[in-house]
């Protein structure tokens, strides 16, 4: 199998994106005869450029960073350039690949919903999304425990994928585990959020003269 994989991180220096879609071919590549071609968004000439390797593939992986519970804009322009393709995809299978900085799963749920439904569109065959929260310091921290369970599991999924030709929806789940914040990391959460409000930016507003007014009601009628 040949596999087409857009990086859709903006950013310049390495990225956690780049790791994982390493970490993914290393276990897709396992079996002999699977290769891969990789492009980054933000080097190509333009969208139009990304849109043709995409009409000249059959297995595509679009990988990206989580922003504001959505992408970035590049892949944002991707997505919303391949409208001409719609209905006409018949042959490609499309998964996805969203890395982000806090844990729980949940944060990306509602966009794996919309990336299954413009695949759908497409008339592609949807491969499914690997979700990974916890990314932020993947390439700041090759050597931690951490990094290293975050890149053998999604070598696992790509080993399956390079044998199987479909995302483990198992492997997935369990990937991207905890799925939501525990009852007790949720009570520290809130103790951290009420003690930085009263300390630190109760001082803020106090420095700047302007604590009593942060009580203020405006809009409030008698
Ligand atoms: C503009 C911007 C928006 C972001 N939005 C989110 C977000 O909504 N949720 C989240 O968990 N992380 C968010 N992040 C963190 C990135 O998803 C995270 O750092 C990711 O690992 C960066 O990947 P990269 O190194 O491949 O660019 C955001 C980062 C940036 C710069």
């Amino acid at each position: 199998m040949q596999l087409t994989v857009f990086n859709g991180s903006p950013k310049l220096g390495k990225s956690n994106t780049e790791l994982m879609v390493n970490g993914f071919l290393g276990g897709f590549e396992k079996t002999p005869g699977n290769g891969s071609r990789v492009f980054k968004l933000n080097q190509l000439k333009s969208v139009q450029e990304a849109i043709s390797i995409i009409e000249d593939s059959e297995d595509i992986l679009l990988a990206f960073p989580l922003y504001s519970y959505s992408m970035p804009a590049g892949v944002k322009e991707l997505i919303e350039e391949l409208e001409p393709l719609c209905g006409k995809c018949g042959n490609k299978k499309i998964g996805f690949l969203v890395q982000f900085g806090f844990r729980e799963a949940i944060h990306a749920r509602a966009l794996e919903k919309y990336l299954e439904k413009v695949t759908t569109l497409l008339n592609g065959e949807y491969l499914g999304t690997i979700i990974k929260g916890g990314c932020d310091g993947l390439a700041k921290e090759l050597n931690s425990s951490h990094t290293k369970k975050v890149l053998n599991g999604i070598s696992d999924i790509g080993r399956v994928f390079g044998e199987t030709g479909k995302f483990s929806r198992d492997l997935l789940d369990q990937y991207s585990k905890p799925e939501t914040q525990t009852m007790l990391s949720r009570m520290i959460m809130k103790s951290f959020v009420k003690l930085a409000n009263k300390y630190y930016w109760g001082a803020e507003l106090k420095n700047n003269g302007v604590f009593e007014e942060s009580y203020a009601q405006p809009y409030k009628s008698d």
